[in-house]
This record gives C-alpha cells, structure tokens and sequence, in this order.
C-alpha cells in the first residue's frame, strides 16, 4: 500500500519523481508556474498554450522534464472554476481528478507523488478533511483485483504520496491521513471481498473473516449457523439458504463507546454470496455479476472494524444475515409461507427477492435485542435502482426526515452519494398479500422496484427509526469514475456507513 506522507514544502521543491499541480481556471502563469518552468521544463507555457490547457475542469497536460536529480515527470490538472451558483466547487470533481492522476501516475511508472492540500476556500473544507478524501481517495485508486492475474498484468504501484499542507497545519493533516487510511483500508478490504468469486466467498468463509477481524479489532461477534437460525424462528434467511450446500449465517457484531449511556445505531447489511435467482433463476446476462449480492455485508462488517479504530461515543451493531441463493432439490418453491423472526407472515412470490427474505429476520432480531436510536441497511435489493438513479447514486428510502438528511450527508462526505427516493404509506399496499401478511414480491402495477422493496422491509422495523439504502446499482463496474478501475467492487455503503455514524450527533 503506497505511503501518504505530510510535508509543508511547496510542491516544486520536493524531490518526488512525480510532481501534480491543481490548476484553476483563469491562472497566471506568472504568478504560478513561472518557477516550475526554470527548474524542470522552459517551454512550459508554450505547451499549455498548443494544448489550450486553461485549467478547465478535467483538462490535463503531462511533462517529462528532468533536474540535477533526474527525470521529473509534472501533471498539471483543471480544477475549473466556482459556478456563479455554489459557494464550493464540488468534491466529488476533485476525487477523481486525484483517481486519473493515480491512473497517470502508474503509466509513467513513478515511485512518489507530491500534490497540494486544496485550501478552504476551494471545497469547503479544511486540511484535515481534504486529507482524509485524499489519503482514502487515492488509496481506493491504488486498489486492484490481482489475485489471480499473474505478475505481468499487475499495474505500477507507487511508493509515496506527499501531501503539502501549510506548516500550521500538520497535527490535522497527520490525523485526516490516519483517518483515512482507517477507512480507505475498510473500502478495499470491503471491495476485495466482493470481487472474490461466490466459489471462495461462502457464507459460513464469510462468517469466518468476520470473526478474524472482530479478534483483531477487539469486537464482540456472535454467529448464528443455519440450525439456530431456524430455532430463533428466523424463516427467512432460512428459506433462503436451503437450496444451497453452504450453511446460512446470522453475523451479529458490537462495538462499544467507552461513553456510558451513548446512543446505539444498528447497521444491517444484505450478504447473498451468490444470487442465481433461485428457481425463479436469473437468465443468462443478469446472473454473471452475482457474487456482487453481499456488497451489503462486507460494507457493515467492514465499516466496524474502522469504527472499532476510530472510536465514535456511539455504540455500534452489525447484523449480516449471510445466505446462497441457490437451484436444489431443497430450494424454497415460488408460493411458499414462510414465519420471520418478529412472527410475520410471507408468500414468496419469487424466490429472486431474497433480499429482503433475509433482512427482515436480521431487522426484526436487531430492532427487539438491541433497541437501536436508529437503523440503517444497506442492500443490493434491486436492478430496479439502476434504472432510477444511475451508477452513481445509492437510493435513500425512509419516511424519517432527519435520517435521510443525514445519509445525504453522510454521502457527500464520505463519496458514496445517494439520492433519495419515494416512500409513503400510500405504497405500502404493494406488498399486501391475500393468503399471508405480505407477499416479496409486490404488485407489479405500482412499477417503483426500490419503493417496493422498503415497503416490504417497513414490517421488520417495529418503532425503530430506519432508514433503507439501495446500493445495487453503485456496487461494481462504476463507469468514469477513475478512483475505480471502471471493473470490480465499489465496496459502497462502507465509506458512506463511516460517515454516518462518526457524524452522528
Ligand atoms: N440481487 C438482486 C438485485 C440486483 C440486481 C443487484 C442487479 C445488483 C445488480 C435482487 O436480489 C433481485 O434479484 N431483485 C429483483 C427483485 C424482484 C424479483 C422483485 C429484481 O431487481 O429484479
Ligand atoms: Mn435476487
Ligand atoms: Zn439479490
């Protein structure tokens, strides 16, 4: 994992192979970078002048100069200008600004990079913020799914990143490092996990690294295997799980503030390892990317292990119903009634939706044991979700005010950005059924997947305020995003759960 380092050295001076300037619109040339040009490359404003590189956002020029020390190589990148509208420019802009300039950095092949930490002024936020999205940004840039390529296909990794903050402010640049190597480490531990294919990532290998990481962050855990799971009354999960080899599991871990009487937040997260659809059976193009379906889990249990590091004055509580969703002779038929936990009744009306089957025991269990302030999951519950929000937004779905202005938030921080959708009362008869309390299926005339699916999961949450967070269409191969490869896991939900709860006051 590449080093991020705290300087408070002007960029040019620093003795990195790489060096990257921010660039704003209307710059002068004068005024910035007459320097860079006598140290490493004379022609500098002739080349930003046959490039028309005018800081715009997005725009980009890259030189190999070279010093006494050797060869430099210099990227400059837009940053754009304010629009008349908004006091800050945007974040999510500069996150991948810093993902393309990771992504120039390993083509060039340099071993250390040295930027500038944005000042207040551009993105509203101080060093020790842009610290932390920087540290955490371009370590999610870094991150690959090698496991299985051989050596060749390995990207350049680098050594160092030095990051130039102003002397008087390197206690908070020191900390926004540490935090967010805490939280790109839970990210990528998050994004691995997920791209490990449904044949290494079991439910009860799952349940496993849970428990590794619980001893090694000193977190309570519990887990529940398919047999208790059916003794507590837990149906759903139960259905679930029964046409696979693989055991069902009901992860359950606790994080406890060192502040008596802190509030609880319980966080739930969806953990199919492997969705084939059951025998309502996922055709071939839709069932590919299923290993996808425990995105949710690996968020929760990741976004632990960093609270356990970051030490909130809240108490935390992971619930990860973990399940294979599976053809066999012992699968759940379409038309079952099966008994949650809470004692509710559902017809199956497809054994795709198996999200929500598992949730409701895990919601149901966490809203009785643990009588949580607030609850919030995380789940790949729809392909509905992509159609309505796009790659690069989660769906928010409550009818708690206060808790979708706090997911909000959170995702503007945190990077995972969510988007909030409908969900009233006059929905919920789409879940009715006529021969059970409700059916998962819904009714398909109310269109609205993602609303459907909440509605559904409304019956597991008692007097608990709740929030649902749909992340199904930001889970893998985000497009143009580049602190992503464009393949693989997006660990979503993690980043965004971090922010939740540190910001929870
Ligand atoms: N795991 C899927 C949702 C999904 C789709 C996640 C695409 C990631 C990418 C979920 O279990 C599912 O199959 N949902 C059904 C629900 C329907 C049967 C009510 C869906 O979206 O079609
Ligand atoms: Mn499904
Ligand atoms: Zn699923």
């Amino acid at each position: 994992m590449v080093k991020c380092i705290i300087s408070d050295k002007a960029v040019l001076t620093q003795k990195s192979d790489g060096l990257l300037f921010f660039v704003h619109e209307n710059f002068s040339f004068k005024k910035e970078f007459v320097d860079v040009a006598k140290l490493y490359f004379p022609h500098l404003e002739t080349l930003f002048k046959t490039n028309k590189f005018e800081g715009k956002l997005g725009q980009r020029v890259s030189v190999q100069g070279s010093s006494k020390e050797g060869i430099k190589h210099l990227l400059f990148v837009g940053l754009g200008s304010k629009k008349k509208t908004a006091k800050y420019m945007e974040l999510e802009d500069f996150r991948r600004i810093l993902g393309a300039s990771m992504r120039w950095a390993e083509t060039v092949k340099i071993s250390s990079l040295a930027c500038e930490v944005p000042a207040t002024a551009v993105y509203g936020h101080g060093t020790e913020f842009m610290v932390r999205t920087m540290t955490t940004t371009f370590l999610m840039a870094e991150y690959q799914f090698d496991d299985f390529i051989s050596n060749d296909a390995k990207v350049h990794k680098l050594d160092q990143i030095i990051f130039v903050a102003p002397k008087k402010d390197d206690k908070a640049a020191h900390e926004g490092a540490r935090v967010g190597t805490i939280i790109a480490e839970a990210v990528n531990r998050s994004r691995h996990w997920v791209d490990l294919p449904a044949n290494v990532i079991t439910p009860p290998e799952l349940a496993k690294r849970a428990k590794k990481l619980a001893k090694d962050h000193n977190l309570e855990i519990t887990v529940f295997d398919e047999k208790e799971i059916e003794k507590l009354g837990m149906g759903g999960i139960k259905a679930v799980g029964m046409g696979s080899q693989h055991d069902a599991q009901l992860v359950i871990m606790q994080y406890t503030a060192k502040k008596k009487n802190a509030p609880t937040l319980a966080l739930v997260g969806k953990g199919i390892t492997f969705d084939s659809g059951g025998l309502n059976l996922k055709p071939t193009g839709f069932m590919e990317t299923m290993k996808v379906d425990m995105t949710g889990a690996a968020a929760v249990i990741n976004a632990i292990a960093a609270l356990s590091q970051l030490k909130p004055d809240i108490n935390v509580v992971v619930l990860a119903p973990l399940a294979e969703n599976m053809v066999s002779g012992n699968a759940n038929h379409p038309g079952d009634i099966i008994r949650f936990y809470n004692g509710k009744t559902a017809v199956v009306g497809n054994t795709d939706a198996e999200g929500r089957l598992v949730l409701a025991d895990a919601l149901a269990y966490a809203s009785k044991h643990f009588t949580p302030t607030a609850m919030i999951d995380v789940a790949t519950l729809t392909g509905a979700v992509s159609h309505a929000v796009g790659p690069f937004f989660s769906g928010v779905l409550t009818q708690d005010d206060d808790l979708a202005q706090r997911v909000q938030q959170a995702g503007e921080t945190s990077g995972d950005a969510t988007w909030r959708l409908p969900m009233i009362d006059r929905y919920k008869v789409m879940v009715k059924s006529d021969i059970a309390d409700i059916n998962n299926d819904g009714k398909s005339k109310y269109y609205a997947g993602p609303t459907n699916g909440a509605c559904f999961l409304s019956h597991f949450v008692g007097e608990t305020p709740w929030v649902h967070v749909d992340i199904a269409a930001a889970a893998d191969e985000v497009p143009d995003t580049p602190y992503y490869r464009g393949i693989g896991a997006t660990g979503v939900g993690t980043r965004l759960l971090i922010d939740f709860v540190m910001q929870w006051k």
